[in-house]
C-alpha cells in the first residue's frame, strides 16, 4: 500500500533553508515509494492564529488537519528562532489539537521525522528538543535521526535548483525520509488507539 507523508515546514524567505530541508527528505521518501505532500512557509502564512476558543476553519486549516489524519508519517522542519521553533510552525501545530478526539489521536501511531536549521549549534539542539517534546505530546513517534543543520557559516547547503549542495546533508536528510517510511510501514501493523484512560 503507498504511504502518504507529509511535510510540514519552512519559512515564508525565499530559499527558505528549513523549507528544502523538508523538501530533500520528502523526495527521499517518494524515493521509497511514498506519496508525499509539502505545507510550506507560504502556505503556513495563510493559517490564521490559532485561537482554541473558535470552531470555524479555513479552507487552510482543514487542509493541513485532513493531511494529517490522512498521513502514515510526517516530516517536520522549523528554523530556530531566539532558541526554539518558529511561530508560523507552531501556529500550525496548535491547530492539530482538531485531532484530539480521533479514534487515532493527534499523530499517535505515526512516525515523525524532524528538521531543523539555525546559525548556531545551540538553537539547533534546544529546538530540536522543544520540537521533539512537541511530538511526544502529540504520541507520535518522532524518528532516531533528528537533523539540525548549521547555517550561519558560508558553507551553502542547497544550490540554486533546491537541490542539496552538501554531502552530509543529502545523506542525512535522505536517512531521515528513508526512516519516517520505513517507520510508517512498521507501525501500520501496530494498534494504534491511545487515549488516556
Ligand atoms: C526571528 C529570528 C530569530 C532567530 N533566532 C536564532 C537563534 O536564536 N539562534 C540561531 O542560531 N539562529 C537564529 N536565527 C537564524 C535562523 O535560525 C536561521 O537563519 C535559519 O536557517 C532560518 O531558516 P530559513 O532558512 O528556513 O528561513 C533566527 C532568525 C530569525 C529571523
Amino acid at each position: 500500500m503507498t504511504r502518504l507523508i507529509v511535510g510540514i515546514g519552512g519559512t515564508t524567505r525565499p530559499e527558505s533553508t528549513s523549507e528544502l530541508a523538508v523538501r530533500a527528505a520528502l523526495r527521499a521518501a517518494e524515493d521509497r515509494g511514498a506519496e508525499t505532500l509539502h505545507l510550506g512557509g507560504a502556505f503556513l502564512a495563510r493559517l490564521p492564529l490559532y485561537a482554541p476558543e473558535s470552531t470555524a476553519r479555513t479552507v487552510e486549516q482543514q487542509t493541513l488537519v485532513e493531511a494529517v489524519r490522512r498521513a502514515d508519517g510526517l516530516v517536520i522542519g522549523t528554523p530556530g528562532y531566539h532558541g526554539g521553533i518558529s511561530g508560523l510552525v507552531k501556529n500550525a501545530l496548535d491547530l492539530l489539537e482538531d485531532l484530539r478526539d480521533d479514534t487515532r489521536v493527534y499523530v499517535d501511531g505515526r512516525a515523525v521525522g524532524l528538521v531543523v536549521t539555525a546559525a548556531g549549534a545551540q538553537a539547533c539542539g534546544t529546538t530540536l528538543a522543544a520540537l521533539r517534546a512537541v511530538v511526544h505530546a502529540l504520541r507520535g513517534w518522532p524518528t532516531p535521526l533528528g537533523v539540525t543543520l548549521g547555517t550561519g557559516g558560508s558553507r551553502r547547503l542547497f544550490g540554486p535548483d533546491g537541490a542539496c549542495a552538501d554531502a552530509r546533508t543529502a545523506a542525512q536528510l535522505d536517512l531521515l525520509g528513508q526512516q519516517v517510511t520505513s517507520f510508517a510501514d512498521a507501525l501500520s501493523c501496530t494498534v494504534t488507539t491511545s487515549r488516556m484512560p
